[in-house]
């Protein structure tokens, strides 16, 4: 299988008063197109660290990212913007969707972000046509016009993963996805996932629950700032 992220000897420190912290400590890691892994972990190991590195919302000390063979650490901020925009979805614990935002425009803002106010009047019918489709798809539909404080906890989820698949990322990175919801709700938005790499998608998933870890095909677990695949 094609390899869609390697990551070599990454580190990640940060600095504490007058000490640093050592997070992340040397980390080896090959993600296969397709696959589903889950990673695990203490609170405190370096999850989201990671997490944020494989996504381009942050960079290491030390070491090398490449996304197939694009090197990340050579990109610059524009540009690495630019990549996340078309290449990498994200789901958080905490939805983060905006609240002055319908449903259906939380889910189309991701099409709004790299192109001009003219080349959004012309591209507007389709992003709406691409949400619609998305949102019924996570039985949204009659949600559309709500303002996310109207859903429940496993809605604003699903309207989540609506967004993050918005501009057809080839990578959904998630990050304690499940970690606010009750067990019968996580489990739900964890069918989703699976359905969605069933079709293919890649997806990488922080979480703490082990029971939600063996549901992917595979899991890496970070003890000492170091990988452990399990
Ligand atoms: N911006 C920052 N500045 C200083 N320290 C940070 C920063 N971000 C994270 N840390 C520290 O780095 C360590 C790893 O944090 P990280 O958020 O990656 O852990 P995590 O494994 O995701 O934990 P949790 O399971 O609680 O979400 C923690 O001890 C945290 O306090
Ligand atoms: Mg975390």
């Amino acid at each position: 299988m094609e390899t869609i992220i390697k990551v070599q000897n990454i580190t990640k420190s940060y600095k504490m008063g007058k000490t640093r912290l050592e997070v992340l400590r040397g980390i080896d890691l090959t993600i296969k197109k397709g696959e589903f892994v889950a990673v695990i972990g203490a609170s405190g190991s370096g999850k989201s660290t990671l997490l944020h590195i494989l996504g381009a919302l942050d960079r290491p000390d030390g070491g090398s990212v490449h996304y197939q063979n694009q090197c990340l650490d050579c990109l610059r901020w524009g540009k690495l913007n630019h990549f996340r925009n078309k290449t990498v979805g994200f789901v958080f614990q905490f939805y983060h969707l905006l609240d002055e935002l319908t449903v259906l425009e939380n889910a189309m803002a991701p099409a709004m972000a790299s192109v001009s106010a003219v080349g959004w009047l012309a591209l507007k019918p389709k992003v709406r046509e691409r949400a619609f489709g998305l949102l019924e798809r996570f039985g949204l539909k009659d949600r559309l016009k709500h303002k996310p404080y109207e859903l429940s906890g496993g809605e604003r989820q699903r309207v989540a993963i609506a967004r993050a698949l918005m501009n057809e990322p080839p990578l959904l990175l998630a990050d304690e996805p499940t970690g606010n919801l009750d067990s019968q709700t996580g489990y739900g938005i964890l069918g989703a996932f699976k359905e969605l790499n069933a079709e293919g998608q890649t997806i990488i998933m922080v979480t703490h629950d082990e029971r939600i870890a063996a549901q992917a095909g595979r899991t890496i677990q970070l003890t000492d700032g170091k990988v452990k695949e399990s």
